[in-house]
């Protein structure tokens, strides 16, 4: 996302916990040649605001994004670190993402409890809705292929045997669902 975004914009600041990731996405944006582009190794849910510090100069965000992963303490900081005007744009899971596996991700959210969280930290929604695909399989076998990629992280979370149930009995679906969001900064009471 921050790669995607650094054409279009003065600069980007990109954040992570995972220092991995960081490390990758660095290495993508010298490959790129994009000079404009930092990151951080950092828990966006510790972090008191997204004012990055760059050279003694602090660099203020006029927009915030965030990509599949959204939480509360994230669009109170948000909230925090915009001026009146700024906008905060993420794609984050719906509560129907991988329903047929009974568990909801922790970072999900539904329409309203979205709509309210954005309100309440004092943004204008200017754009809310949900992507939704369902897969439809023919056989367990083709389920079971869909998931391949997730096995390792579905037994982790006890996710796969529950999709193992919602197989045999009957099912043949995966769901995807994502909350797709702009909001603006409200002017200050
Ligand atoms: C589904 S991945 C999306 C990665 C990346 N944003 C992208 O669009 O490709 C979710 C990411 O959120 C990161 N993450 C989860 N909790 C976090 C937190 N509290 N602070 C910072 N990053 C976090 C994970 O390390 C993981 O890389």
């Amino acid at each position: 996302m921050a790669l995607a975004l650094a054409p279009l914009a003065g600069r980007v600041v990109g954040i992570d916990r995972d220092p991995d990731l960081i490390d990758e996405a660095r290495r993508r944006a010298g490959a790129a040649g994009l000079l404009n582009v930092q990151f951080v190794v950092g828990d966006a849910d510790a972090l008191t605001d997204f004012v990055h510090p760059d050279d003694g100069v602090e660099i203020q965000p006029d927009l915030v994004v965030a990509h599949l992963f959204v939480s509360d303490p994230l669009v109170r900081t948000a909230a925090k670190s915009l001026d009146p005007g700024g906008a905060l744009a993420f794609v984050g899971f719906h509560v129907d993402q991988w329903k047929e596996t009974g568990r909801r991700s922790r970072f999900a959210y539904d329409e309203d409890g979205a709509r309210r969280l954005l309100t309440e930290s004092g943004f204008l929604v200017e754009h809310l809705e949900v992507e939704r695909s369902v897969q439809q399989f023919r056989s367990v076998e083709e389920a079971l292929a869909a998931a391949i990629g997730l096995e390792e992280r579905w037994r982790a979370d006890g996710r796969w045997f529950r999709y193992i149930r919602f197989l045999e009995e009957g099912g043949r679906t995966l769901t995807q669902s994502h909350l797709v969001v702009k909001a603006r900064r409200a002017a200050l009471a």
